[in-house]
């Protein structure tokens, strides 16, 4: 028998602008791994944990996954194509206020979550749009550094989210969950959700594929006006009906991350858990008060 191929280790330290896109997808494919393993580890584990924080370290942190992921959006603009959507609605150039005078106009309030470029937020100036952009690590001035999951917001309130190639990075199912339910909260009715992930979490995962991810936006009530799938990508553009959802999203989406024992390369799932807060929710909200209690 021929010897087993060992793997490459990731070149790390990436320099201040990243210019290979392989070295840019071997570090954020390295950064989930690493982030998912740190997360379904017990807080008692600490060498364990620690390993792995070295390891991210190496790796250049969020900064240097950051910069990978700049790099894509610098090769696809998410920003470019919501902007197009925005101004085909007329949402770019703010909200009605009465029916009856269309040219009165109040500005449409947009959110970007997990911001690392202030594309969209130039877009959304030649228009009348109030955007509000967060990152949970700013890279700009302009970008809020906040936790999407934890800070607060004025639920039904929000005309645009855009949520491109976050879900992927949350650690785990329940959080996921979380996000998307919290995302759903703040929208106002006909307003317009804009979500990337990439394809192979949705064609790689045992807990998921790319209809019963759809279905979950559809049983929250989205119309979904665009679904776009690329090579790398999975893309879509929902607007929130009148009527709010069916209230079958917890049945339907109620897909588990496997806890390190599934076959597969690729374990996105999400979760609604029926309880609202399951194990794995409980402890990173109390990781999260312990982080902010220590500031
Ligand atoms: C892969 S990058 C994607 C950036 C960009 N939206 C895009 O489409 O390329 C994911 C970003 O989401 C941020 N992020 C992850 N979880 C978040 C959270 N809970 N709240 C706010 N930002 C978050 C990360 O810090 C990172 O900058």
């Amino acid at each position: 028998m021929g010897k087993k191929k060992s793997k490459k280790p990731v070149p790390i330290k990436s320099s201040s602008a990243m210019k290979s896109r392989t070295l840019a997808r071997k570090i954020t494919t390295k950064f989930h791994q690493l982030t998912s393993k740190k997360h379904a580890l017990k807080e008692s584990d600490s060498e364990a944990i620690s390993r792995i924080e070295e390891e991210l370290i190496e790796l250049g942190g969020r900064d240097a996954y950051q910069k990978a992921s700049q790099l894509n959006t610098s090769i696809f603009s998410t920003s470019k194509w919501v902007w197009g959507k925005l101004s085909l609605t007329g949402k770019a150039f703010g909200r009605k206020v009465n029916a009856s005078k269309p040219k009165e106009r109040t500005p449409s309030k947009v959110l970007e979550i997990g911001a690392i470029n202030t594309q969209l937020l130039d877009f959304t100036a030649k228009g009348l749009c109030e955007t509000r952009a967060i990152d949970i690590n700013s890279q700009s001035p302009r970008i809020e550094e906040a936790n999407f999951l934890s800070a607060d917001f004025e639920p039904g309130a929000q005309d645009a989210i855009v949520c491109s190639m976050v879900l992927n990075c949350v650690p785990n199912a329940d959080l996921r969950g979380e996000m998307i339910k919290k995302i759903d909260r703040l929208m106002n009715v006909r307003g317009d959700v804009f979500v990337v992930v990439p394809l192979l979490c949705l064609t790689q995962s045992p807990h998921i594929n790319k209809e019963s991810y759809e279905t979950i936006w559809k049983n929250l009530g989205y119309e979904l006006r665009e679904v776009r799938v690329t090579p790398k990508l999975h893309m879509i553009w929902g607007v929130k009906g009148k009527g709010g959802g069916n209230g079958d999203a917890a049945e339907e989406g109620d897909w588990r991350v496997g806890k390190g024992k599934m076959g597969g390369r690729n374990t996105f799932g999400i979760n609604f858990s029926k309880d609202k807060e399951s194990g794995d929710t409980k402890k990173e909200k109390e990781k999260e008060m312990k982080k902010s209690a220590k500031k």
